[in-house]
């Protein structure tokens, strides 16, 4: 079967450093013979994660919207890249709608002998990397700390980031820096490259 690297792209701008970065990394993972999934988060109409708790369905979510293929993608997803621009020190909004409804993805359950486990609904054996993009000036670790939490939720392990820390204002300007280009397509193809983690 063909391994897909699927991408959560939270940049709302086509043809930003983010949505270069993660094109590279596709690049890559097709290179090594597997396939690329780019998500567009700001182009999908996904509702805000409600809360519901507990066993509220049977499904994944209480919504049925534009959700429904990412989860179909990332439970056969073989790697997941996230990419966000930084947006007052986190992720954007966009991607952080599709974060917060994967929190089914390892939902709260109750369990057989009485109170409540977190139960995943697949192993975590894919790996993960955040790819990003923010002033030169700023950190991005709390975005870093939010990813890795998610990628743990949805099954996956973080390995890696890919950072563009800039001086510029302009968009798309990580073309400027060839040896990033670079660094993201050598991921793309070293994450079909590799093998699915152990459980
Ligand atoms: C709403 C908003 C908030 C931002 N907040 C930050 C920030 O906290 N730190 C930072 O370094 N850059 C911040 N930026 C700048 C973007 O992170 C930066 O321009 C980034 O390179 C955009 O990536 P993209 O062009 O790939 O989407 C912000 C931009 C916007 C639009």
């Amino acid at each position: 079967m063909t391994r897909t690297l699927v991408m959560l792209n939270g940049s709302p701008v086509r043809g930003s450093s983010v949505d270069l970065l993660l094109q590279a990394m596709a690049a890559g993972a097709e290179e090594a013979g597997g396939r690329a999934t780019h998500v567009y988060c700001n182009e999908l109409a996904i509702k805000p994660c409600q809360a519901c708790g507990p066993d509220a369905t049977s499904g994944y979510c209480i919504f049925e919207d534009a959700m429904d293929p990412i989860y179909a993608a990332l439970e056969s997803a073989h790697a997941i890249a996230v990419g966000s621009p930084i947006y007052f020190d986190t992720v954007s909004a966009q991607l952080k709608l599709v974060m917060d409804r994967c929190n089914c993805v390892t939902p709260l359950t109750r369990a057989p002998g009485g109170g409540f486990e977190f139960r995943p609904k697949w192993a975590r054996t894919r790996r993960g990397v955040f790819v990003t993009a923010c002033s030169a000036a700023h950190p991005h670790d709390l975005a870093e700390r939010s990813v890795r939490g998610f990628l743990k939720w949805v099954g996956a392990k973080w390995e890696e980031t890919l950072a563009w820390r800039h001086e510029d204002e302009d968009p798309g300007s990580v073309a400027t820096r060839p040896e990033l280009i670079a660094r993201a397509r050598a991921i793309g193809k070293r994450l079909i490259e590799s093998p699915p983690l152990e459980p």
